[in-house]
């Protein structure tokens, strides 16, 4: 199965919206030579409506980076996955580490997020993290097949190939300490299988996985060229717009 390759910038919370368009507007051309690479950006929730506008008519693809499980309510400060369909959101960031860590997000939540996005007619893309504390390597195992299985609980086999999901290492996050391919391979195979063992084996060869973590043009290539690695999730690197069109070019 050829399996579209994605090259996906995470701006976490680090532009304004004026920033945001001239990104886009920067990038959009030189995308149009590699059609056959997904580019998403994602962006905090001020500048969506921004990012939206400015990537219309292009090949660009835009992603919230949280969103909260009810479509309305009296929940003040949470974005609802019904607001973002509406304002022509594509994708969402779901248990990215950061949210795991500092907003306290659980297994059970990020589950609860993953449904309600597809419901809404959203693409999840679920981070499964690596916390620093887990040292031994089979706990290691148990971790991330544990966070799989939780994630994607619940959800109906024809929506799996509308999920993505992206491994990302705590440890490697804006540290500049990428894993190495072959680690980050073992990582997402064993994310694949588990999708398998839970679904099935050609619902599993659909389903498209990323790597994230400390991400350059330095070391995508190897990443890239692994088989289980469908693309890479960048922060720091991306905010550059040259560096993430280097990243398309790598990843072509
Ligand atoms: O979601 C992407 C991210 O967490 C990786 O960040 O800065 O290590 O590329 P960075």
């Amino acid at each position: 199965m050829v399996r579209k390759p994605i090259v996906m910038a995470n701006w976490k919370m680090n532009k304004l919206p004026s920033e945001a368009s001239d990104y886009i507007q920067h990038i959009q051309k030189p995308l149009l030579a590699y059609p056959e690479i997904e580019t998403i950006l994602a962006g905090q929730d001020v500048l969506l409506d921004a990012m939206v506008n400015a990537a219309q008519g292009t090949t660009i693809e835009i992603a919230a980076e949280n969103v909260y499980w009810k479509e309305r309510g009296a929940y003040t400060g949470e974005t609802s996955p019904a607001a973002l369909a509406d304002l022509g959101i594509k994708h969402v960031i779901i248990g990215h580490s950061e949210r795991r860590i500092y907003f306290r997000e659980t297994n059970e939540m990020v589950n609860l997020k993953a449904l309600a996005a597809l419901r809404n007619g959203l693409h999840p893309i679920v981070a499964i993290d690596e916390q620093i504390q887990i040292v031994s390597h089979s706990d290691h195992m148990h971790w991330v097949v544990n966070e799989v299985i939780e994630a994607l609980k619940g959800i109906n086999i024809e929506d799996i190939p509308n999920v993505v999901l992206a491994f990302e290492p705590t440890q490697s996050i804006g540290s500049g300490q990428a894993l190495n391919a072959d680690q980050a391979q073992e990582n997402l195979y064993l994310i694949r299988q588990t999708v398998s063992d839970m679904f099935d084996a050609q619902i599993a060869d659909r389903v498209r996985i990323m790597y994230g973590g400390s991400v350059k043009p330095a070391n995508a290539l190897a990443l890239l060229e692994k088989p289980d690695i469908d693309g890479v999730l960048v922060g720091d690197a991306a905010l550059d717009a040259n560096t993430f069109l280097e990243l398309v070019r790598l990843a072509q």
